[in-house]
């Protein structure tokens, strides 16, 4: 049995990782800094930790070595005009979503078996979204350490991927006023946000022994909302 450990795992996307995760015969390890995530125990060893807590992680790491998976699902996010934000915003944001998937993976890594995966939840937003100039930065800085980091562990036959997720049904998401999340919903192609267990599927292929030959990659899983496009009315067309 591979064991896979998973960060930011109490609810949400992490959540659902877990559950599907779990479902597809790993040894969970589900971690997260709020203690809902025992909630998780009948499928799961949980434990409450702080991804940007490098002593408290390593000694997580030693307990469950060697890991064969790590999903580094841990994030914050916060929405405010670029006039406004401030440095503590950058740091609080850098903090989390980016130093604290590189302590994961690093100490990880380090106990990690050769063959083994990575997985890191940057943000479709990487490529750009509105009055979070913050989160957008550390998570395109997510997607620039998962392609440094595929070309480092390559020797250990380590692949390293990114999922980026577009809009996902969250606490990250109800948070936002809904306006802004009428909006979101307009922009999705397939006609209806996404689902926790959206994203699972991905990163559970990523994840698997079956991604033997894709490393570096990101894959957007978005319901199409990166397309840039809409539908149009049908209509005749002038030219034939
Ligand atoms: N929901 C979306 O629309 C969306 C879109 C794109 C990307 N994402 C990304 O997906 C990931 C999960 O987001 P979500 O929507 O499930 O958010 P969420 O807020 O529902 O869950 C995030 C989880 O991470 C945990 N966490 C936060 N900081 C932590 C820390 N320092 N140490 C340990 N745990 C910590 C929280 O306690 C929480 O359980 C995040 O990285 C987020 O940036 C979400």
């Amino acid at each position: 049995m591979e064991t896979a450990l998973v960060t930011g795992a109490a609810r949400g996307i992490g959540r659902g990782i877990v559950e599907r995760l779990a479902g597809d015969g790993y040894r969970v390890i589900a971690l997260d800094r709020l203690d809902i995530v025992h909630e998780l125990s009948a499928i799961a060893e949980t434990i409450m930790a702080d991804v940007q807590d490098r002593a408290g992680i390593a000694a997580i790491m030693e307990r469950f070595a060697p890991l064969d998976v790590i999903v580094n699902n841990a994030g914050i996010t916060s929405t405010r005009r670029f006039e406004d934000l401030t440095e503590q915003d950058f740091r609080d944001n850098f903090d989390v979503n980016t130093l604290g998937t590189f302590i994961v993976a690093q100490e990880g890594a380090r106990r990690m078996r050769n063959g083994g995966r990575i997985v890191n939840i940057a943000s479709r937003s990487f490529a750009g979204a509105p009055q979070m100039a913050h989160y957008v930065a550390s998570k395109a800085a997510v997607v620039g350490l998962t392609r440094a980091m595929a070309i480092d562990l390559s020797p250990r036959d380590i692949r390293v991927n990114a999922v980026a997720p577009g809009v996902v049904d969250t606490d990250m998401l109800h948070y936002m006023t809904p306006e802004r999340q009428a909006a979101m919903l307009g922009w999705q192609l397939l006609g209806r946000i996404g689902q926790p267990e959206d994203i699972a599927r991905a990163v559970a292929f990523l994840a698997s022994k079956d991604n033997r030959y894709i490393t570096g990659q990101v894959l957007i899983v978005d319901g199409g909302r990166s397309l840039g496009q809409g539908q149009l009315p049908p209509e005749p067309s002038p030219y034939n």
